[in-house]
């Protein structure tokens, strides 16, 4: 790799590989790493082990979707030749530096961290919380510290695990007693989390709310007319609201012609316009946007030897990367090298 590569800051993002990805994961995130592939050094987690904190009872799952999210990768435009992805549960020395950052962190404060928290609650786990779970922040600050990252672009759920890395690294560096490790920033996208297609505020594919990425003309078709609109927007002549109407909110994220959203809002609010010319315009938008990317993961999906290659690729780069990190950090701690 040359030196002007070397000197990029480093960026590294991940995802559970627990299903296809979603317009949800587009605009948060995808979109972004696109852009970013082009002036950072990017890696890319295929997080399977951090999938297995909450689907221990369905491996065959975790295992199926490495390759599902690797396809929605490379058909929103990750540039293998710029972005380097790879495969979590091959890099051991993230599991090493997991259990070393373990005895930099106390259980009261892994409890308290507010994105454990609610994903506690929205699991239903209770008191059966699996420690691999409840320790998964650790594991995502050794993700985030062996390939050395400085940015981690995330949905702002996450900031609070960014948070809980860089305690660890101050901590770890005191001991130390050299900035071995950097401080991560979490970069949250300015734009607001795309709902789902029912209004509730988080798109996700175990809700059914979602818009996959390798959605078909047809399901693309059914998801905008069962849209949430303004339910007391019953006749077209009725005054509508547009705050809070997912229709609204999906055309200010997908479509680019501004000032016909702005038009096509002033006419819903005065009244005499329907749903249904507002949800034909976004059908239009997103048919247009989605069609180039389930092609292109067609493709992809017909050839898995290939981005398989480019997996196992990957992650002998990052294999290398993240051993020398664990080796300093090993060092550091005046751990034996024998
Ligand atoms: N926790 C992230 C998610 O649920 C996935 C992830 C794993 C990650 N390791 C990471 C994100 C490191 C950023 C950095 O989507």
């Amino acid at each position: 790799m040359s030196n002007s590569t070397n000197k990029r800051p480093v960026i590294l993002t991940g995802d559970r590989t627990t299903g296809p990805l979603h317009l949800g994961h587009y605009v948060g995130s995808l979109k972004n790493r696109v852009t970013l592939q082009h002036t950072h050094e990017q890696f890319l987690l295929l997080a399977d082990i951090q999938a297995l904190t909450d689907n221990a009872h369905d491996p065959e799952k975790v295992r199926r979707n490495v390759l599902e999210v690797a396809f929605d990768y490379l058909a929103v435009g990750i540039d293998p030749a710029l972005t380097t992805i790879c495969v979590q549960s091959a890099l051991p020395a993230l599991a090493e530096l997991t259990m070393l950052y373990m005895n930099f962190v106390t259980v009261a404060r892994l409890e308290r961290n507010p994105t454990i928290k609610t994903e506690i609650q929205l699991r239903g786990f209770e008191r059966d919380v699996p420690a691999g779970f409840l320790c998964y922040p650790v594991a995502q600050a050794a993700d985030v510290t062996a390939f050395k990252a400085t940015i981690v672009p995330v949905g702002e759920d996450q900031a609070p695990l960014i948070e809980q890395t860089n305690e660890i690294v101050r901590r770890l560096n005191r001991q130390i007693g050299r900035d071995l490790l950097p401080e991560a920033h979490a970069m949250i996208p300015t734009v607001g989390r795309l709902p789902g297609i029912d209004g509730k505020a988080k798109m996700s594919k175990s809700q059914g709310n979602a818009i996959l990425l390798s959605a078909s003309p047809d399901e693309i078709r059914d998801a905008v007319r069962q849209m949430y609109t303004d339910p007391h927007h019953i006749r077209a002549s009725d005054p509508g609201t547009v705050e809070g109407n997912v229709v609204f909110t999906y055309l200010d994220a997908f479509d680019d012609d501004p000032a016909n959203i702005e038009d096509l809002k002033t006419r819903y609010r005065r009244g005499g316009l329907g749903d249904m010319p507002v949800k034909g315009q976004l059908e239009d938008v997103l048919q247009s946007l989605l069609a180039p990317i389930r092609d292109r993961r067609a493709q992809y999906a017909e050839d898995p030897g290939y981005v398989m290659n480019l997996l196992r690729e990957g992650t002998v780069r990052a294999r290398e990367r993240t051993q020398a990190t664990l080796e300093e950090v090993r060092a550091g701690l005046g751990l034996f090298s024998l």
